[in-house]
């Protein structure tokens, strides 16, 4: 004998998608800094704040920092006059660092534009730095309860099934979207689509979805016809192209490490590296990257490269380590004016990515 899905109570008999989702988000809601429960007003900076985290960062490795910002930065206002570089100190780990920029010229922005209150409007939410459609609806919807739905990845994959969409992504977008809206309900949208992302996060998994348990099994397409668990089908991804360089981790005998402040612009913009060759799309040659040391000294090949994954490449760095004296100058090259000397037991505090610590890790063994 085949197994047979939960049986709904009897009220929910014929009941809507959205209804049931409802029902289940209030019973089985994952609690978590940001939420708010029945009858509480939805404070528009933290929602805003958690879902710029919550941007390709996972819930778990997001609430630690929600915390930590909320506590240094009650208010949009607090978060506006911070320095910068706090900012990004603060972010380092989350990754994708031109959110943390974007937050803060939109905290600025919030001040300036709005007196300090985000604007409700999808409209006007998207005209703020580092907020898409996606952040604009679910803002509108968590923190201001209007009928807008945002769709991320966790909501294509439960609509596509929902409504057995076998077009693959990328360009199945714009049907998963509508079909998305239609299920959202004028009331207690935000709940709604927070509903959806718990059961995208649960239930409705990538891999192996627990149908048996799901709240809308019912009115499942894909699982009638039994592909859930091929949905959402996706086009097939060009291979990620690699660029290569060269890292050069200075220890100074003092126990200092050389970093270097990146140009504002561009990837990790405005965080702090270990002085680095341009990556380029060819292997560097050992010996051409020892022109490009940023201090005289004896320089060492550390085994082995440390790699990283971007989002549109992935980068091999071949790694070169030395130890300096006291009163090692730095080459011009190296551009010194951006470098700074900072102890190794203090680079926890500094906005160093977490390719960068990797780096130091490689060369030295811990950070
Ligand atoms: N992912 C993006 N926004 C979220 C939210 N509000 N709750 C849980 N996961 C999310």
């Amino acid at each position: 004998m085949g197994t047979v899905a939960i049986e709904q109570p009897v009220r929910l008999r014929g009941a809507k998608p959205a209804e049931l989702l409802l029902e289940w988000y209030d019973r089985e809601r994952r609690d978590l800094p940001w939420r708010y429960g029945p009858g509480q007003q939805p404070d528009p900076y933290r929602v805003w704040l958690s879902e710029i985290m919550l941007q390709q960062t996972t819930v778990k490795a997001v609430v630690p920092f929600f915390n930590t910002f909320v506590r240094r930065w009650p208010t949009v206002e607090r978060l506006g006059k911070a320095a910068l570089d706090d900012v990004l100190a603060a972010w380092a780990g989350l990754g994708y660092y031109s959110r943390a920029r974007n937050l803060h010229a939109c905290a600025r922005a919030v001040v300036e534009r709005h007196g300090g209150q985000f604007p409700s409007d999808e409209t006007a939410l998207r005209a703020l730095p580092g907020i898409g459609p996606y952040t604009a609806a679910a803002i509108a919807a968590i923190a201001f309860g209007l009928r807008a739905t945002p769709v991320d990845g966790n909501i294509e994959r439960v609509t596509a099934r929902l409504f057995a969409v076998t077009e693959p992504l990328p360009g199945a977008k714009g049907t998963l979207r509508r079909l998305a809206e239609t299920l959202t309900p004028p009331d207690r949208a935000g709940d709604h689509a927070q509903a959806l992302m718990d059961l995208g996060s649960r239930i409705c998994t990538p891999k192996r979805p627990s149908c048996l348990v799901c709240p809308v099994h019912a009115h499942c397409e894909a699982t009638a016809l039994g592909i859930e668990a091929t949905l959402p089908a996706k086009a097939a991804k060009p291979e990620r192209p690699v660029r290569h360089g060269a890292a050069f981790v200075v220890l100074r005998e003092d126990g200092h490490i050389l970093l270097r402040r990146r140009p504002d612009a561009g990837l990790l913009g405005g965080m702090l590296e270990v002085p680095s060759t341009p990556w380029v799309d060819r292997m560097v040659a050992a010996e051409d990257a020892l022109q490009a040391t940023p201090v005289h000294g004896d320089w060492w090949p550390v085994a082995g490269t440390v790699s990283h994954t971007f989002t549109h490449f992935r980068l091999e760095l071949a790694v070169f380590r030395a130890v300096v004296p006291l009163d090692a100058q730095l080459d011009l090259w190296a551009e010194p004016d951006r470098c700074r000397w900072v102890a190794r037991r203090k680079l926890g505090a500094e906005a160093l990515p977490s390719l960068m610590r990797k780096v130091i890790a490689h060369a030295l063994g811990d950070v």
